[in-house]
């Protein structure tokens, strides 16, 4: 059962070091990321393997995310992309396989063990609380109260701290005090990822921030990832869809099939064909064995 080597098929650049924690050669080699040269990377996973009863998820993924990163990953449904996330947010612990976060092997308890580290997640199901203003999602289970014996919600600290916080990352919307639902869904996101950011990430994980997004939408989310990479300080893991999008916003992309990834290769080195050509052919394999 053991899968010794996940990256597969195809000409994947550089595979993470099995054992020794090996920071200056990131896999990554994002140039134009500029992270400090020793700095560790910001995860690692190594070989992991996620089952739930009779289903592998996970099938011995291995993978790095360096400081400062943006990450891409692409695959069909259920290939395992949001177990992955699922397993970098805490969310699911992993049945085999070694996680490292900033160098350091961790075991992720709980979704607060890895808020705590600076792991957060924008999920593909928001999570906001549509009836309920801008500020006050942006601040849900971590409001703001007065000084005081009865507790009182600090709305004006409140609004203030939302607004600066968006207009820093230059998310635009018309007044905090709007409630979530009167937004588009593509500010919808932004505000989930502002919202993250706000709790001082180091790490942000997006499970398909553009889904059953329109192309301008797209490019407002698109937009932001990269302005917060301008910024600084975070690292980035993106699920996509689109390719093109894809190779656009991500320095590196990872493929995953049934539970492997099978591709793995800096944006610039790659192209939509390559990636289609990939699938496309993994696509007929399935075809003649389901004939057969
Ligand atoms: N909680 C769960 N219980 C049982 N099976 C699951 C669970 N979560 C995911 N799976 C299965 O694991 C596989 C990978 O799913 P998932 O990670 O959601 O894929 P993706 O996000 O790439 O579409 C699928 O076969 C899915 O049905
Ligand atoms: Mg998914």
């Amino acid at each position: 059962m053991n899968e010794p080597q996940p990256h597969a098929d195809a000409g994947t650049a550089s595979s993470p070091p099995s054992s020794s924690s090996s920071p200056s050669s990131p896999a990554a080699g994002a140039a134009h990321a500029a992270p400090a040269a020793d700095a560790p990377l910001a995860l690692r996973g190594d070989k992991l393997v996620k089952r739930f009863g009779a289903v592998t998820a996970l099938d011995g993924v291995s993978f790095t995310l360096g400081q400062g990163e943006i990450l891409g990953i692409l695959g069909d449904n259920g290939a395992g992309k949001s177990t992955l996330v699922k397993i970098l947010t805490g969310f699911h612990q992993q049945t085999e396989g070694t996680l490292y976060v900033d160098g350091q092997e961790t075991l992720l308890r709980s979704v607060d063990h890895a808020r705590a580290l600076g792991i957060e997640c924008v999920y593909q199901d928001l999570a906001l609380a549509n009836s309920l203003s801008i500020y006050h999602n942006m601040f849900l289970n971590r409001e703001i109260v007065r000084r005081g014996p009865f507790r009182l919600l600090d709305h004006r600290q409140m609004r203030e701290r939302a607004a600066q916080c968006l207009d820093d990352i230059g998310v635009h919307v018309p007044s905090v005090d709007l409630p979530v639902e009167r937004l588009s869904g593509g500010q919808r996101q932004a505000i989930a990822v502002a919202r993250a950011v706000h709790s001082n990430a180091k790490i942000l994980l997006l499970d398909e921030p553009l889904a059953a997004m329109g192309a301008r939408e797209a490019g407002l989310i698109i937009d932001l990832v990269l302005r917060l990479k301008e910024k600084g300080g975070l690292s980035i893991i993106m699920i996509m869809h689109n390719y093109a999008q894809t190779l656009d916003i991500a320095d590196r992309i990872m493929l995953m099939q049934r539970g492997r990834v099978t591709f793995e290769q800096r944006s610039a080195q790659t192209s939509v064909p390559e990636l289609m050509d990939i699938v496309r052919r993994e696509y007929r394999a399935m075809r003649s064995t389901n004939a057969h």
